[in-house]
């Protein structure tokens, strides 16, 4: 059957499955045609086609839960959908290496997020248009009362206007500053931007380029902070003392060495972005923003800091972070739901905050590990399993046939195989 046009977007999702025929794998090394992994039949796979064009069914990325994590108070235990092994039992030992000691703390501004309006050919106005876009800022805010009203009533709506003309490619950009409460706000932006469009060309004499959000977000922050005794640090024959220094090291490291930010910073996304997953939240905007955040003043350096005093190590990070609760899939898929639930219905600046905790709880936790046993121990667990799985173990089977391939050492997919078949030829006997 043809998949390449019409006929593919057009059939049924179950259709679709039909059509597909995929090559057996040839670099993965797991040659298994396994495909029916694209999984969940019924509601769900009706719910992939209303999500996205040509869907034909899901990848099902893990969901664990981590935690507790005390956070401003209240223990809270926290999705995470990720693929990544290590990631949700870094954040559980960091929740419970801080909760003797206040937890997490943490803050949220308001959740204010830019529309951009870029106009071009504007003669000889050029940058004038800064002014007149400036003195004609109560007719802009008036045109888009009507799009801005139910968003003003929940208390959110416009807050402010800027404009700069962009001399190099000589184009004048309007910055539209609006507070989008609960939502992560892109519809609502994009909306406003291209409602106001045709009144700024009246006022500039410009043509609009384009129009649409910023991703920037630097208006929508979170911080936290943690401060725990520095011999807490200490764990299988490391000293607490020296370990808490070894971190702040390893922290100004990230500060002043891009090439080591950007790992510094992968780590802290680790665990925002599983959150942002699980709740149905933008992955991309959000690790667009929070990298961007990264390079705000110059060279990109890590987003977060140590210091040590009086005995204690204490910890913070402040990064962009445009959470919402509702709104796109937030909500929509039923994961979402279950997982804001699960979070205490929080709302978009209460998911903020819970993400800046999650943030360094996932950086506390990989510090201490990368300047003491290193993170390869951790992993080698969880690789015997993934290694027991692959070589057909199921159920209780795993961890038993996982605690073999540690103690005999076996490495490859195919020793691990040949194993197993030993190992349950035995059993059956
Ligand atoms: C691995 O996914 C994340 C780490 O590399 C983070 C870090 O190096 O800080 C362990």
């Amino acid at each position: 059957m043809n998949t390449s046009g019409r006929s593919f977007r057009k059939s049924s999702i179950r259709m679709r499955r039909d059509m597909i025929k995929p090559e057996p794998l040839q670099n993965t090394g797991n040659s298994r045609n396994d495909f029916s992994y694209t999984g969940f039949d019924g509601d769900m796979l009706d719910l992939a086609d209303v999500m996205v064009e040509q869907a034909v069914g899901y990848i099902g990325i893990p969901l664990g839960v981590a935690g507790p994590v005390l956070i401003d108070g209240n223990e809270v235990m926290i999705p995470m959908a990720t693929e990544e092994p290590s990631v949700i039992a870094a954040v559980s030992f960091a929740g419970s290496l801080v909760a003797r000691y206040g937890g997490i703390t943490t803050r949220a501004s308001d959740p204010v997020m830019v529309a951009q309006i870029f106009l071009e050919d504007m003669g000889n106005f050029g940058a004038a248009g800064v002014d007149a876009v400036l003195k004609s800022r109560d007719a802009i805010r008036e045109h888009l009362k009507p799009i801005l009203v139910s968003m003003e009533k929940r208390g959110g709506g416009w807050r402010n206007i800027d404009a700069r003309w962009i001399a190099p490619s000589r184009t004048l950009a309007v910055n539209l500053r609006i507070d989008v409460r609960d939502a992560m706000g892109a519809n609502l932006l994009n909306s406003a931007a291209e409602a106001v469009s045709p009144l700024l060309e009246k006022i500039t004499g410009g043509r609009v380029l384009m129009a649409i959000l910023s991703n920037r977000s630097w208006n929508r922050t979170a911080s936290a902070r943690l401060s725990i005794p520095i011999q807490e640090l200490g764990r299988n024959g490391f000293d607490g003392a020296e370990t808490a220094r070894r971190i702040v090291r390893a922290a100004r490291v990230a500060r002043e060495d891009p090439d080591r930010a950007v790992t510094h910073n992968k780590g802290i996304m680790n665990g925002i972005s599983a959150m942002a997953l699980a709740t149905g939240n933008d992955t991309r905007a959000i690790e667009a923003a929070a990298h961007a955040y990264a390079g705000r003043h110059g060279p990109y350096h890590g987003l977060s800091e140590y210091w040590i005093e009086n005995g204690m190590i204490h910890g913070s990070i402040e990064l962009p972070l445009p959470f919402a609760v509702t709104g796109g899939a937030v909500g929509f898929h039923p994961v979402t739901r279950w997982s804001l639930q699960l979070l205490g219905n929080p709302d978009a600046p209460g998911l903020s905050r819970i993400a800046a905790a999650l943030g360094l709880a996932q950086n506390l936790a990989a510090l201490r590990a990368l300047v003491s046993e290193g993170i390869q121990r951790g992993h080698m667990t969880l690789h015997a399993r993934r290694l027991a799985y692959d070589a057909g173990a199921r159920r209780n089977d795993i961890p038993d046939f996982a605690a073999i391939i540690r103690s005999e050492k076996i490495r490859g997919r195919d020793s691990a195989a040949r194993r197993f078949t030993e190992w349950m030829d035995a059993k059956d006997v």
